[in-house]
């Protein structure tokens, strides 16, 4: 670590500590701030750590839907996101106004959500889901229930094949890092490590989950390289994870799947990278930018993932 970065943790250190904050931080996050973070996590664990947590100010590192879920679940709490602009492409390939309209095609169907989906949606869903808990959620509905499945099409795929669901409506969206693996390069990874167990997040297409040795979020992955016997895994997922495999499992290795077109970097998420040391010390220090929504519409979306954590 060099003197600046070196002062920046410090620094976070002390405005944690003055403003009773604490950082919840997601594993896509770089190296450096996910060293910073009180709580490190998947999607479902922090946006249940958000609820429980005792402070008063929140800061989430993390994309922008994330911080949102935050703020629903803590609507006293200050929740602050350190770069705004950090979205998400699968949130933003649904929009909720053509969501709306979608809806009402399917008068019948529940709706499923992933959470990663703008606040807006969630207000329009019966019961989120993360890529943790998404086949419990669809199971935990009666079978003759029809679904609509929003907004990832991959992961929503995946649920229909392992139900065997025909009533299951997909929504069109998908995530630009996850879409780009490329089935080809894992092969060749493969036939150059063929001991390596080949571990995938449910975003990736179906061509690609087909070739797992295990399909899971991001906390299920981490587990599975931690139990199985394998000392090699080829990771399909965001190489922000590898960060932590490799803290957790030293005497292992992991090779990180290269996307489509390896010059483009495009197994790194873009917006997860936008948050950086110097963004939480800016972002502690005016408290800003903070989240904020409309109460009618946060109070929509809080029943959405109250449903979802009440699903065992
Ligand atoms: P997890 O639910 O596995 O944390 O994944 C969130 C995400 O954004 C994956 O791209
Ligand atoms: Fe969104 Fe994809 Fe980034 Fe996850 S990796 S936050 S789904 S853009």
């Amino acid at each position: 670590m060099n003197n600046n970065s070196a002062a920046l943790v410090e620094r976070i250190a002390q405005l944690k500590k003055e403003k009773n904050a604490v950082i919840l931080a997601h594993y896509y996050t770089t190296p450096e701030v996910q060293a910073v973070a009180d709580f490190l996590g998947d999607s479902l664990a922090l946006s249940v750590k958000a609820k429980d947590v005792d402070a008063e100010i929140i800061l989430f590192a993390g994309v922008h839907f994330m911080a949102e879920t935050a703020k629903v679940l803590s609507p006293d709490k200050k929740v602050l996101i350190p770069n705004p602009k950090a979205g998400c492409s699968l949130a933003e390939s649904c929009d909720a106004a053509e969501f709306a309209a979608f809806k009402v095609k399917y008068p019948d169907h529940l709706v499923v959500s992933y959470v990663n989906t703008t606040v807006g949606v969630k207000a329009l869903t019966d019961i989120c889901c993360t890529s943790s808990n998404a086949l419990q959620v669809v199971e935990s509905i009666p079978a003759d229930q029809p679904i609509i499945f929003a907004p990832d099409r991959n992961l929503g795929g995946y649920i229909k094949k392992l139900t065997g669901r025909d009533n299951m409506v997909l929504w069109d969206g998908a995530c630009h890092v996850h879409e780009e693996f490329s089935l080809e390069k894992i092969l060749e990874l493969k036939s150059k490590y063929p001991a390596a167990k080949v571990v995938v997040h449910p975003e990736c297409k179906a061509t690609v989950a087909e070739v797992a040795d295990y399909v899971g979020s991001t906390a299920g992955i981490l587990e599975y390289c931690g139990k199985d016997e394998a000392t090699e895994f080829i990771v399909v997922t965001e190489a922000g994870i590898l960060a932590e495999m490799r803290r957790k499992y030293p005497e292992k290795s992991f090779i990180p799947a290269p996307p489509i077109d390896s010059a483009c970097g495009c197994n790194e998420c873009k917006y997860m990278k936008m948050v950086t040391l110097e963004s939480i010390v800016s972002c502690l220090e005016g408290e800003s930018p903070e989240i904020e929504m409309d109460e009618k519409t946060r109070k929509s979306a809080e029943r959405s993932i109250l449903n979802m954590i009440a699903v065992k």
